[in-house]
């Protein structure tokens, strides 16, 4: 006989509520969540995103109302992303001191002071005519001009008072070429949470539809990381610890929990994973349709995330996550 006294019964600690409470492993809450927000420069009125239900694009006189309705539900950070009226070669848009992520951020600022942790992308593809997210030499996204459009895209969120920056442009040394150009300006206490192992990926197309960042041509394989390589991927994590990043970010996380887990298990600084517009929109679309309950599903995979090893979550679930979590 090959069973052992005394059988385990593992139900015994599943049979009431109050059990289950008790022996819960993986905890989430509120203070978990970072919650993305869309401002466009000269829009009337907020708009809604077709290919990501609930997700609007909001005027800047909105902004301040949507924080306001983020921190009320306990959420401590927003993510922001801006789309700007004009495109050009150079991305311009993205670091003038008067573009409109700039003042969504010392609008935001002034209004809430320290009570919201201010994070703001900081990438060229909203903002680029090409749509890539790093500036053009000839057919080639170029690596090196590219960093100095980064920086000065830092910088200014910088001036105008971010407390994260988000570089998710998967340029080769943009951590280090922010850290030390916020360094040299006096913001040494402005914190970078990079993209660091940001994969190549189709779940990204709704967010395109958000943002209006598709690129004009080509793809974006010969900067972000293939899919496929995820020994590949855990080499991004690590230069960007080397470059002096604070949070590391695995992106997308639904069909990525085994890097979250591999970040985690290997890396002692704070991860953070970031569940893409494509994610969201599998759940939306099949909530809409009938095949699945929302908001299961939707506790579901954050609590997955969770378990995989993500400190935070970069979610467009954020607000209905945290109802969830405040019932
Ligand atoms: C821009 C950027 C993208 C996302 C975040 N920042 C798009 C891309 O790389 O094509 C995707 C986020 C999402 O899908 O929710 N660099």
């Amino acid at each position: 006989m090959s069973s052992s006294f005394p059988a385990r019964r593992l139900r015994r600690l599943r049979k009431n509520e109050k059990m289950r409470n008790l022996v819960q492993e993986v905890l989430f809450s509120t203070n978990d969540l970072i919650c993305p927000v869309f401002v466009q420069e000269n829009l009337k009125q907020r708009t809604s995103v077709q290919s990501m239900p609930d997700i609007i694009r909001l005027p800047l006189e909105e902004v301040n109302m949507e924080v306001q309705e983020i921190k009320d539900l306990g959420i401590p950070a927003i993510m922001l992303f801006g789309i700007p009226t004009q495109k050009d070669d150079l991305g311009t848009g993205a670091f003038v001191d008067d573009g409109i992520v700039q003042k969504a951020i010392s609008q935001i600022r002034s209004n809430f002071g320290e009570s919201v942790v201010i994070m703001a992308d900081v990438c060229l593809c909203q903002y680029t005519a090409s749509g890539h997210c790093g500036i053009l030499k000839g057919d080639m996204i170029d690596n090196d001009s590219s960093l100095k459009t980064l920086a000065s895209v830092a910088l200014s969120q910088a001036k105008a008072g971010v407390d994260i920056v988000s570089p998710s442009a998967m340029m080769d040394g943009q951590v280090k070429v922010i850290r030390e150009t916020l360094d040299s300006n006096g913001f040494t206490d402005v914190g970078i949470m990079s993209h660091s192992a940001k994969h190549r990926s189709s779940f990204y197309n709704p967010f395109r539809d958000a943002a209006d960042c598709a690129p004009q041509f080509g793809d974006r394989k010969t900067y972000q990381v293939p899919f496929t390589n995820p020994r590949e991927a855990m080499r991004e994590i690590e230069s960007d610890i080397a470059e002096g990043v604070d949070i590391v970010m695995v992106k997308p996380a639904l069909a990525y929990l085994d890097l979250i887990a591999e970040t985690k298990r290997t890396h002692n600084i704070p991860v953070s994973a970031y569940s893409v517009s494509g994610e969201y929109a599998l759940v939306k679309g099949a909530a809409q349709l009938g095949w699945i309950n929302e908001t299961d599903i939707m506790s579901e995979i954050m609590y997955s995330i969770k378990r995989a090893g993500a400190d935070m979550i970069v979610t467009y679930f954020a607000k209905k996550m945290a109802q969830y979590l405040n019932k």
